[in-house]
């Protein structure tokens, strides 16, 4: 499995922070997400003396004036001809536009340190940026020249976040690989024992197939958004207070429900789905939003044309692309999950 991500996706499994140092380039511009530098010495002790770019990852500042900084400070560095970004995937998905577009194109490397930017968004090209406050709406495909996934980053991460990363975890346990939730259903309920190798590299190499047969998103690799359509407008909606994978889970919730009603998926996925998010303490109901506040995140949303369509489960593992999904079905949907005692 290892081998084959090597392959296909110059992805390299790494146990230690020292180890993965010793692998990065000189002569280029670090972007370093502040969160992992201040918390991780021996990252801070290899990058003293380098041309270093911090960058204190928001939503808000996902955006092209930060794009700019970028370029600015490989603009002004001393000959800097590559760039290698240590961080989640706010940094990651920033820096890699930047390299893709600063002349025209630079050699990258992508140290992904969150559990999301190592499961999800380090693999696959997508790059970007905000734009008037809709998600990622600027942006390129470019796979990076590296990735180094080196899990013992995530020992300072907080639990919020490795809660995050888990939902995009659950989305390829319910996509592609059910042995993802069968792991999670036997490990302990403490969120910082999980068995994270092996379950990033399972989530890649289902990432990783979809990725290769449609690079560009156009037909089967929409298959990734099963989820995101509702986790995208819930971020939207409310304004940066759910991590990304948070909303993603709460957006599988109601997707599945979506899946129930117009495919007629069987019930009992879901009922597993939300025992696993509850037994890690995941939010699996949101207070104070209506189904309507999500319409408008949902139109703008680029997945969509002139209707609303959605990725949705058939069954465990057998996903529907581009279902259409009618409006009054999603306001249904959220009314029966988070609305109903
Ligand atoms: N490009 C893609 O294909 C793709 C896929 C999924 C998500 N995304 C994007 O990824 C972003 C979310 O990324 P994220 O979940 O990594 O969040 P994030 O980048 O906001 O990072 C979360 C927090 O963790 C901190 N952090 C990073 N590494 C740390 C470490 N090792 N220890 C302690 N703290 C650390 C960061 O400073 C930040 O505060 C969203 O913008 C989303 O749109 C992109």
């Amino acid at each position: 499995m290892k081998k084959a991500l090597e392959q296909s996706d110059r992805i390299e499994f790494l146990d230690t922070v020292e180890e993965t140092c010793g692998k990065l380039p000189d002569k280029t511009l670090f972007v370093v997400d502040s969160g992992v530098f201040y918390k991780t010495l021996s990252l801070a002790n290899h990058l003293r003396g380098k041309s270093v770019l911090l960058l204190t990852p928001s939503e808000t500042e996902k955006t092209l004036r930060t794009v700019e900084k970028i370029y600015g400070a490989l603009f002004d560095g001393p000959d800097l001809r590559a760039m290698v970004v240590i961080g989640g995937g706010i940094v990651g998905d920033l820096a890699a536009f930047a390299a893709a577009t600063y002349k025209r194109g630079i050699p990258l490397t992508l140290v992904p340190t969150t559990l999301l930017s190592m499961a999800d968004s380090a693999v696959g090209g997508k790059n970007g940026v905000n734009y008037r406050g809709v998600k990622n709406y600027i942006g390129t495909f470019r796979k990076p020249d590296h990735i180094y996934i080196c899990p013992a980053f995530l020992k300072t991460l907080s639990r919020k976040e490795l809660r995050s990363g888990l939902g995009e975890l659950l989305k390829y346990g319910l996509i592609g690989d059910e042995e993802i939730l069968r792991l999670l259903a036997m490990a302990p309920e403490n969120i910082q024992e999980l068995p994270y190798p092996a379950l990033i590299q399972r989530g890649l190499v289902i990432k990783s197939r979809l990725v290769a047969e449609d690079f560009h998103d156009v037909g089967v690799r929409n298959i990734l958004n099963f989820g995101h359509n509702i986790g995208h407008a819930l971020e939207n909606a409310t304004q940066g207070d759910l991590a990304h994978g948070e909303a993603v889970a709460l957006g599988l919730l109601v997707e599945l429900r979506l899946s129930e009603m117009l495919l007629q998926l069987d019930p009992s996925l879901r009922k597993n789905l939300t025992g696993l998010m509850d037994k890690f303490g995941m939010p699996t109901k949101i207070e104070g939003i209506s189904g309507q506040a999500l319409l408008p995140g949902l139109r703008k949303d680029k997945k969509n044309d002139d209707q609303l369509r959605f990725t949705l489960l058939e069954r465990q593992n057998q996903p529907r692309i581009k279902v259409p999904v009618p409006e009054e079905a999603i306001l249904q949907a959220w009314q029966d999950l988070m609305e109903k005692k």
